[in-house]
């Protein structure tokens, strides 16, 4: 009898002191929850037996919004991902909402242009290259091959986030085309009408000196050549290049 009571009045004094569990010097009720390092909720599970258990049940965000472990919320610009592994780890993910803005300030869909680039600013804030622009307004779409001004020109966006717009081909390779019709290759010069040309890259003829039938060499650019009474002068100004000639005869 005695055994019974004192059996009895134990598990008296068992219920009373109710199973706590100890989370970082606190003492929680069975069911209780917490929120910790203001991220984490953490609830409180205890058996009769005098067992407890903390489990990770869920995450809160900085603005206050619950999220169970394995959800996920969409609040404003930003999503909150309540993550929880395998090995029973939780944590709490911040990313950019779909809608995000960019970090120029540009909306989601929104698109402009940087110098001869065209960028959009796409889902969760991300700018996106998206083209590139010639001079001429031709627009050529990232990754892919154009023609700017008769040339074929590669718009491409790098491993390593470098965007370029450069000749697809070597720049030594273009023929220059001479007035007559008839091709010149890169380094070789030609004369059209009064002037010298060296055909340079892209095929660019460009005039390195002025011709004239009765002298034998190239007159140079500034250079004035004397030939029995005539002076033959070429000359550049600015962007303008003149042939002139000039009678030493006294008239
Ligand atoms: C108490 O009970 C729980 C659940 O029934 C069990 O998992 C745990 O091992 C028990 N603990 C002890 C100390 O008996
Ligand atoms: C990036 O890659 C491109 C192509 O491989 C290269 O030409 C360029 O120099 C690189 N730029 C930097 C900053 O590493
Ligand atoms: C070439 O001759 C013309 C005419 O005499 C003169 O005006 C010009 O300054 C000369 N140019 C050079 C580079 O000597
Ligand atoms: C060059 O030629 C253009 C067209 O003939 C003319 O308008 C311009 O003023 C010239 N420039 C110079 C520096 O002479």
């Amino acid at each position: 009898m005695m055994r019974t009571l004192l059996l009895l009045s134990t598990v008296a004094i068992l219920s009373a002191w109710a199973v706590k569990c100890k989370y970082d010097g606190q003492d929680l009720d069975n069911n209780q929850i917490i929120v910790v390092q203001n991220a984490f909720r953490i609830k409180c599970l205890t058996e009769d037996n005098g067992s407890w258990k903390t489990e990770i049940i869920g995450c809160v965000t900085p603005d206050g919004t619950e999220i169970d472990a394995g959800q996920k919320k969409e609040h404003g610009d930003k999503i909150h991902e309540c993550v929880k592994s395998e090995s029973g780890q939780v944590s709490l993910k911040e990313s950019k909402g779909r809608m995000a803005a960019c970090p120029g300030g540009q909306q989601n869909g929104e698109e402009w242009q940087e110098k001869s680039f065209k960028f959009r600013c796409g889902d969760g804030g991300v700018v996106k290259f998206i083209a590139c622009v010639g001079q001429d307004g031709s627009v050529i779409n990232a990754g892919e091959t154009g023609k700017i001004g008769g040339f074929d020109v590669k718009c491409e966006q790098h491993a390593n986030g470098t965007i370029t717009m450069q000749a697809a081909n070597d720049p030594k390779s273009y023929e220059c085309k001479a007035k007559d019709g008839s091709m010149k290759k890169n380094g070789q010069e030609y004369v059209e009408g009064n002037f010298v040309r060296k055909c340079g890259d892209y095929g660019q003829g460009k005039i390195i000196g002025c011709f004239a039938d009765n002298v034998g060499s190239t007159i140079g650019v500034n250079q004035n050549v004397t030939h029995g009474d005539v002076i033959y002068s070429c000359a550049k100004d600015g962007a303008n290049y003149s042939f002139k000639t000039y009678s030493l005869k006294a008239n």
